[in-house]
């Protein structure tokens, strides 16, 4: 496939860039920031995913669009919208446009990160963000979700935990994704033929202190194969573990945690 992948300057992004070459697809890199153009075959553009004119330069002959470019982590709502809203807007009016079918959006867990711990947390609960940035997360689904009902687009958004290297709390026991099953996953995202509509998928590995659905995943062909439990031994406890088990978003979700001003 010619897969156009946003943000793939960023940790993900380079991770995900370099997986689906080896697996044999063609990138297009696409970021804000300048980047060594020979880490894509079909090259890499800097621009803004919110400027038309360079995103349907991005899009043109292109299968299927990864985004991933945006703002990790919490800030003003505004800029949270711009960053994950607007951007995803404009990627799929230019997809409408040139005939590109196929959407991966790199969702979070903080789309419903308010969401109490329970034994399984299903793709379908409704969205409860914990913050800014988890409500442009829901809205950005929505957009995924209105787009596919109207337009001939299918859409992935991949709900990721905690993307590392290897765990590094109690929590990401439950939320780790390792670079290896990350990469899996937006290939499996990418070239499904089961997608149908806008489809959640949990973003984790196969971790055995899991509670997230990974059925969703599993029925669009991702099959993670690491587990933070490999790594368990390594991890001392903290003093807010439980509280960052209570809820889906973890620290973000906890008291402690304060939203900038709006
Ligand atoms: N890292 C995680 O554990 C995690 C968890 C859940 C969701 N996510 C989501 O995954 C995506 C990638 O996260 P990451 O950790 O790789 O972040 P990152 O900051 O390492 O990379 C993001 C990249 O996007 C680029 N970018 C930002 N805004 C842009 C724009 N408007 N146009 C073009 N490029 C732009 C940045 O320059 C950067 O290179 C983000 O949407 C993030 O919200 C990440």
């Amino acid at each position: 496939m010619r897969v156009l992948v946003t943000g793939s300057a960023g940790s993900i992004g380079t991770t995900v860039t370099a997986g689906l070459q080896e697996a044999g697809h063609d990138v297009r890199g696409f970021d804000l920031l300048a980047h060594d153009d020979s880490s894509c075959s079909l090259g890499v553009l800097v621009g803004d995913c919110t400027d038309p004119d360079v995103v349907a330069r991005a899009v043109d002959g292109t299968d299927a669009v990864v985004h991933l470019a945006g703002r990790p982590n919490e800030g003003p709502l505004a800029e949270e919208l711009t960053s994950h809203v607007l951007t995803t807007a404009t990627l799929l009016d230019a997809m409408v446009a040139a005939g590109v079918g196929r959407f991966v959006y790199a969702s979070s867990n903080h789309a419903v990160g308010m969401t109490e711990r329970a034994d399984l947390l299903r793709t379908d609960v409704c969205g409860r963000p914990d913050t800014f940035y988890g409500v442009a997360k829901v809205a950005a689904e929505g957009l995924l979700s209105l787009y596919a009902d109207r337009h001939p687009i299918t859409a992935v958004s991949m709900r990721i935990g905690s993307f590392l290297d290897r765990p590094t709390s109690r929590r990401n026991l439950a939320t780790w994704l390792s670079p290896g099953d990350c990469v899996r996953m937006v290939e499996a995202a990418t070239g499904s033929k089961t997608v149908t509509g806008h489809t959640v998928v949990y973003g984790i590995s196969a971790n055995t202190g899991a509670w997230w659905d990974l059925e969703p995943g599993r029925a669009i062909g991702y099959h993670p194969v690491d587990d933070a439990a490999a790594y368990a031994d390594e991890i001392s406890a903290g003093p807010d573990d439980e509280a960052e088990a209570a809820r889906v978003g973890g620290p973000l979700a906890g008291p402690a945690f304060t939203r900038p001003s709006r």
